[in-house]
Protein backbone atom coordinates (compact mmCIF):
# COMPACT_ATOMS: atom_id res chain seq x y z
CA UNK A 1 0.00 0.00 0.00
CA UNK A 2 1.51 3.35 -1.16
CA UNK A 3 2.42 6.22 1.71
CA UNK A 4 0.04 9.16 1.95
CA UNK A 5 1.51 12.40 2.01
CA UNK A 6 -0.64 14.86 4.30
CA UNK A 7 -0.69 18.55 4.56
CA UNK A 8 -3.58 19.99 6.63
CA UNK A 9 -4.65 17.92 10.73
CA UNK A 10 -7.54 17.40 9.09
CA UNK A 11 -6.29 15.66 6.13
CA UNK A 12 -3.92 13.68 9.20
CA UNK A 13 -7.16 12.88 11.26
CA UNK A 14 -8.65 11.37 8.46
CA UNK A 15 -6.11 9.37 6.88
CA UNK A 16 -4.99 7.96 9.93
CA UNK A 17 -9.22 7.21 11.11
CA UNK A 18 -9.24 5.19 7.55
CA UNK A 19 -6.15 3.46 8.35
CA UNK A 20 -7.01 2.32 11.58
CA UNK A 21 -10.47 1.52 10.90
CA UNK A 22 -9.00 -0.74 7.83
CA UNK A 23 -6.54 -2.24 10.33
CA UNK A 24 -9.45 -2.67 12.89
CA UNK A 25 -11.97 -4.53 10.51
CA UNK A 26 -9.43 -6.97 9.20
CA UNK A 27 -7.66 -7.93 12.61
CA UNK A 28 -10.62 -7.53 14.85
CA UNK A 29 -8.45 -5.43 17.05
CA UNK A 30 -7.68 -1.56 17.47
CA UNK A 31 -4.24 -0.96 15.89
CA UNK A 32 -1.12 0.13 17.71
CA UNK A 33 0.04 3.88 16.53
CA UNK A 34 3.46 5.03 16.33
CA UNK A 35 4.49 8.53 15.70
CA UNK A 36 8.26 9.68 15.05
CA UNK A 37 8.59 13.40 14.58
CA UNK A 38 11.06 14.97 12.69
CA UNK A 39 12.37 18.40 11.59
CA UNK A 40 13.11 16.10 7.37
CA UNK A 41 16.70 15.80 6.07
CA UNK A 42 16.66 12.82 7.02
CA UNK A 43 19.78 10.21 7.79
CA UNK A 44 20.24 7.13 9.40
CA UNK A 45 19.77 7.88 12.96
CA UNK A 46 16.51 9.12 11.76
CA UNK A 47 15.48 6.08 9.85
CA UNK A 48 16.72 4.35 13.37
CA UNK A 49 13.47 5.44 14.62
CA UNK A 50 11.62 4.98 11.76
CA UNK A 51 12.63 1.69 10.98
CA UNK A 52 11.90 0.75 14.88
CA UNK A 53 8.06 2.15 14.66
CA UNK A 54 7.03 0.51 11.35
CA UNK A 55 8.52 -3.01 13.13
CA UNK A 56 6.54 -2.34 16.01
CA UNK A 57 3.37 -0.51 14.94
CA UNK A 58 0.22 -1.38 12.88
CA UNK A 59 -0.03 1.89 11.82
CA UNK A 60 3.21 4.29 11.74
CA UNK A 61 3.05 8.11 11.26
CA UNK A 62 5.93 10.40 10.62
CA UNK A 63 6.16 13.94 10.76
CA UNK A 64 8.18 16.33 8.98
CA UNK A 65 7.92 19.88 9.87
CA UNK A 66 10.86 22.43 10.74
CA UNK A 67 9.69 24.09 13.80
CA UNK A 68 10.09 27.86 13.56
CA UNK A 69 9.03 28.34 17.62
CA UNK A 70 12.33 25.98 19.14
CA UNK A 71 14.91 27.79 16.85
CA UNK A 72 16.40 30.90 19.17
CA UNK A 73 16.67 34.25 18.04
CA UNK A 74 19.95 34.32 15.51
CA UNK A 75 19.73 30.46 14.81
CA UNK A 76 19.60 29.09 11.49
CA UNK A 77 16.05 28.21 11.17
CA UNK A 78 16.06 29.54 7.16
CA UNK A 79 19.02 27.41 6.50
CA UNK A 80 17.85 24.20 8.16
CA UNK A 81 18.67 21.70 5.10
CA UNK A 82 15.12 20.90 3.80
CA UNK A 83 14.99 17.65 1.37
CA UNK A 84 11.37 16.81 0.97
CA UNK A 85 11.56 14.89 -1.78
CA UNK A 86 14.30 12.44 -0.34
CA UNK A 87 13.15 12.47 2.99
CA UNK A 88 9.14 11.31 1.50
CA UNK A 89 11.77 8.51 -0.59
CA UNK A 90 12.88 7.34 2.77
CA UNK A 91 10.13 7.27 4.31
CA UNK A 92 7.74 5.16 1.44
CA UNK A 93 11.18 2.46 1.78
CA UNK A 94 10.93 1.96 4.92
CA UNK A 95 7.24 1.38 4.64
CA UNK A 96 5.88 4.61 6.56
CA UNK A 97 2.15 4.77 6.28
CA UNK A 98 1.49 8.46 6.54
CA UNK A 99 4.18 11.42 6.88
CA UNK A 100 2.24 14.49 8.06
CA UNK A 101 4.38 17.41 6.70
CA UNK A 102 2.20 20.35 7.63
CA UNK A 103 2.76 24.16 6.10
CA UNK A 104 3.76 26.43 8.80
CA UNK A 105 0.52 28.44 9.31
CA UNK A 106 -1.35 24.87 9.15
CA UNK A 107 0.05 24.23 12.44
CA UNK A 108 0.18 27.96 14.26
CA UNK A 109 -2.70 30.01 13.92
CA UNK A 110 -2.00 33.75 13.34
CA UNK A 111 -3.02 34.31 16.67
CA UNK A 112 -1.64 30.69 18.52
CA UNK A 113 -1.62 32.47 22.71
CA UNK A 114 -0.65 28.80 24.30
CA UNK A 115 2.86 28.00 26.03
CA UNK A 116 3.82 24.30 27.47
CA UNK A 117 6.94 25.13 29.36
CA UNK A 118 8.44 22.27 31.61
CA UNK A 119 10.29 24.66 34.24
CA UNK A 120 13.53 23.58 35.88
CA UNK A 121 14.91 20.50 33.47
CA UNK A 122 15.02 23.40 30.86
CA UNK A 123 17.00 25.63 32.74
CA UNK A 124 20.36 23.94 32.05
CA UNK A 125 22.38 22.61 29.36
CA UNK A 126 20.97 23.14 25.53
CA UNK A 127 18.11 25.18 27.20
CA UNK A 128 20.47 27.93 28.93
CA UNK A 129 22.08 28.23 25.79
CA UNK A 130 19.59 28.03 23.28
CA UNK A 131 16.46 30.66 25.14
CA UNK A 132 13.10 29.27 23.77
CA UNK A 133 14.02 26.27 22.40
CA UNK A 134 12.76 23.72 24.89
CA UNK A 135 9.52 25.57 24.82
CA UNK A 136 9.25 25.61 21.03
CA UNK A 137 9.91 21.40 21.42
CA UNK A 138 7.59 21.16 23.93
CA UNK A 139 4.95 23.27 22.16
CA UNK A 140 5.38 21.13 18.91
CA UNK A 141 5.71 17.77 20.36
CA UNK A 142 2.53 18.71 22.32
CA UNK A 143 0.38 19.04 19.27
CA UNK A 144 1.78 16.52 17.21
CA UNK A 145 0.73 14.13 19.86
CA UNK A 146 -2.63 15.64 19.79
CA UNK A 147 -3.21 15.41 16.45
CA UNK A 148 -2.02 11.90 15.78
CA UNK A 149 -2.95 10.53 19.00
CA UNK A 150 -0.11 8.19 19.00
CA UNK A 151 -0.02 5.34 21.26
CA UNK A 152 4.46 5.57 21.03
CA UNK A 153 6.63 8.01 19.94
CA UNK A 154 9.74 7.31 18.99
CA UNK A 155 13.05 10.01 19.74
CA UNK A 156 16.82 9.75 19.84
CA UNK A 157 19.36 9.23 22.24
CA UNK A 158 21.29 11.60 20.75
CA UNK A 159 19.28 14.47 21.97
CA UNK A 160 18.98 13.29 25.78
CA UNK A 161 18.02 16.58 27.37
CA UNK A 162 15.25 16.54 24.88
CA UNK A 163 13.74 13.24 25.59
CA UNK A 164 13.79 13.74 29.32
CA UNK A 165 12.18 17.10 29.02
CA UNK A 166 9.41 16.11 26.58
CA UNK A 167 9.06 12.70 28.85
CA UNK A 168 8.40 14.83 31.85
CA UNK A 169 5.81 17.00 29.87
CA UNK A 170 4.56 13.28 29.22
CA UNK A 171 3.96 12.54 32.59
CA UNK A 172 3.19 15.80 34.42
CA UNK A 173 0.26 16.36 31.46
CA UNK A 174 -1.19 13.05 31.30
CA UNK A 175 -0.56 12.30 27.66
CA UNK A 176 -1.56 8.56 27.49
CA UNK A 177 1.34 7.13 25.51
CA UNK A 178 4.32 5.09 25.44
CA UNK A 179 7.99 6.89 25.15
CA UNK A 180 10.78 5.01 23.47
CA UNK A 181 14.64 6.08 23.49
CA UNK A 182 16.87 5.47 20.72
CA UNK A 183 20.38 4.67 20.94
CA UNK A 184 22.73 7.27 18.96
CA UNK A 185 23.42 6.29 15.47
CA UNK A 186 27.23 7.70 14.34
CA UNK A 187 29.38 7.83 11.99
CA UNK A 188 32.48 5.14 11.37
CA UNK A 189 34.25 7.58 13.24
CA UNK A 190 31.82 7.73 16.17
CA UNK A 191 30.46 11.36 15.75
CA UNK A 192 26.88 11.52 16.79
CA UNK A 193 25.02 11.99 13.07
CA UNK A 194 23.27 15.36 12.78
CA UNK A 195 22.04 17.21 10.17
CA UNK A 196 24.32 19.97 10.86
CA UNK A 197 27.49 17.71 10.50
CA UNK A 198 27.12 18.64 6.67
CA UNK A 199 27.77 22.33 7.70
CA UNK A 200 31.56 20.58 8.89
CA UNK A 201 34.69 21.29 6.69
CA UNK A 202 37.05 18.06 6.16
CA UNK A 203 39.49 18.87 8.81
CA UNK A 204 36.29 20.75 11.26
CA UNK A 205 34.71 16.63 10.53
CA UNK A 206 37.72 15.08 12.05
CA UNK A 207 37.93 17.77 15.29
CA UNK A 208 34.32 16.94 15.55
CA UNK A 209 34.87 13.44 16.22
CA UNK A 210 36.81 13.84 19.56
CA UNK A 211 33.54 14.73 21.31
CA UNK A 212 32.57 11.31 21.36
CA UNK A 213 35.81 9.65 21.67
CA UNK A 214 36.17 12.02 24.53
CA UNK A 215 33.05 10.68 25.88
CA UNK A 216 34.37 7.21 25.33
CA UNK A 217 37.69 8.04 27.41
CA UNK A 218 35.62 9.56 30.38
CA UNK A 219 33.38 6.38 30.21
CA UNK A 220 36.25 4.24 30.09
CA UNK A 221 37.76 5.87 33.25
CA UNK A 222 34.45 5.38 35.15
CA UNK A 223 34.76 1.82 34.29
CA UNK A 224 37.81 0.99 35.93
CA UNK A 225 36.74 2.64 39.24
CA UNK A 226 37.25 6.83 38.61
CA UNK A 227 34.00 8.68 39.91
CA UNK A 228 34.91 12.25 40.76
CA UNK A 229 33.37 14.14 37.85
CA UNK A 230 35.96 16.72 38.30
CA UNK A 231 38.64 14.55 37.32
CA UNK A 232 36.23 12.43 34.64
CA UNK A 233 35.64 15.63 33.26
CA UNK A 234 39.37 16.32 32.39
CA UNK A 235 39.65 13.24 31.01
CA UNK A 236 37.44 13.80 28.38
CA UNK A 237 38.59 17.63 28.36
CA UNK A 238 41.95 16.40 27.51
CA UNK A 239 40.78 14.34 24.60
CA UNK A 240 38.89 17.34 22.81
CA UNK A 241 40.46 18.80 19.18
CA UNK A 242 42.02 22.19 19.43
CA UNK A 243 39.23 23.34 16.71
CA UNK A 244 36.52 21.85 19.66
CA UNK A 245 35.12 24.90 21.50
CA UNK A 246 33.31 23.51 24.88
CA UNK A 247 29.95 25.04 25.97
CA UNK A 248 28.91 22.54 28.52
CA UNK A 249 30.35 19.01 29.62
CA UNK A 250 28.70 17.88 32.99
CA UNK A 251 27.94 14.43 34.34
CA UNK A 252 24.39 14.28 35.41
CA UNK A 253 21.68 12.24 37.06
CA UNK A 254 19.68 10.69 34.12
CA UNK A 255 16.54 11.31 35.27
CA UNK A 256 16.89 14.95 36.70
CA UNK A 257 19.87 15.95 34.63
CA UNK A 258 21.12 17.97 37.77
CA UNK A 259 24.77 17.74 38.00
CA UNK A 260 26.83 15.49 39.95
CA UNK A 261 29.93 15.54 42.09
CA UNK A 262 30.98 11.49 42.14
CA UNK A 263 29.38 9.73 39.15
CA UNK A 264 27.57 6.52 39.56
CA UNK A 265 26.68 3.80 36.91
CA UNK A 266 23.33 5.00 34.95
CA UNK A 267 24.27 8.87 34.95
CA UNK A 268 24.74 10.44 31.74
CA UNK A 269 27.51 12.79 30.73
CA UNK A 270 26.39 15.80 28.76
CA UNK A 271 28.46 17.96 26.20
CA UNK A 272 27.74 20.55 23.30
CA UNK A 273 30.33 22.25 21.42
CA UNK A 274 30.97 24.37 18.46
CA UNK A 275 33.39 23.31 15.81
CA UNK A 276 33.76 25.76 13.38
CA UNK A 277 31.05 27.81 14.67
CA UNK A 278 28.88 24.75 14.39
CA UNK A 279 26.87 23.60 17.42
CA UNK A 280 27.18 19.78 18.15
CA UNK A 281 25.77 18.01 21.23
CA UNK A 282 26.55 14.14 22.10
CA UNK A 283 25.92 11.91 25.26
CA UNK A 284 27.27 8.65 27.20
CA UNK A 285 25.12 6.42 29.72
CA UNK A 286 27.85 5.47 32.19
CA UNK A 287 28.09 2.13 33.29
CA UNK A 288 30.49 0.79 35.64
CA UNK A 289 32.74 -2.25 35.15
CA UNK A 290 32.26 -5.13 32.07
CA UNK A 291 28.54 -3.71 31.84
CA UNK A 292 28.54 -1.67 28.23
CA UNK A 293 28.82 1.89 28.28
CA UNK A 294 28.33 2.60 25.13
P1 LIG B 1 15.33 16.27 14.53
O1 LIG B 1 16.59 16.94 14.88
O2 LIG B 1 14.93 16.17 13.09
O3 LIG B 1 15.37 14.83 15.14
C1 LIG B 1 14.26 13.96 15.06
C2 LIG B 1 14.51 12.77 15.96
O4 LIG B 1 15.64 12.05 15.47
C3 LIG B 1 14.83 13.19 17.40
O5 LIG B 1 14.16 12.33 18.30
C4 LIG B 1 16.34 13.00 17.47
O6 LIG B 1 16.81 12.71 18.79
C5 LIG B 1 16.53 11.81 16.55
N1 LIG B 1 17.91 11.75 16.07
C6 LIG B 1 18.63 12.73 15.46
N2 LIG B 1 19.90 12.32 15.22
C7 LIG B 1 19.98 11.06 15.70
C8 LIG B 1 21.03 10.09 15.76
N3 LIG B 1 22.26 10.34 15.29
N4 LIG B 1 20.75 8.90 16.33
C9 LIG B 1 19.52 8.62 16.84
N5 LIG B 1 18.48 9.49 16.80
C10 LIG B 1 18.71 10.69 16.24
O7 LIG B 1 14.66 16.60 17.41
C11 LIG B 1 13.98 17.19 16.59
O8 LIG B 1 14.10 17.00 15.24
C12 LIG B 1 12.91 18.18 16.98
O9 LIG B 1 13.27 18.85 18.16
C13 LIG B 1 11.50 17.54 17.12
C14 LIG B 1 11.46 16.52 18.28
C15 LIG B 1 11.06 16.89 15.82
C16 LIG B 1 10.47 18.66 17.46
O10 LIG B 1 10.44 19.62 16.48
Amino acid sequence: MSMEVIQTIDGLWRAKHHLCREFATKNQKRPYVGLVPTMGNLHHGHLSLVRRMVDECDVSVGSIFVNPAQFAPGEDFSEYPRTPEADLMQCEDAGVDIVFMPESDALYTQDHSTEVIVRKLTERYCGAERPGHFAGVTLVVAKLLNIVHPDIAYFGQKDYQQFRVIERMVRDLDFPLDLAMCPTVREPDGLAMSSRNAYLAEDERKAAATIYSGLQELADAFATGQDGAEALKEVARTELAEAVQLEYLEIANAWSLDPKESAASGDVVLIAAKVGGIRLIDNIVLAAGDENAH
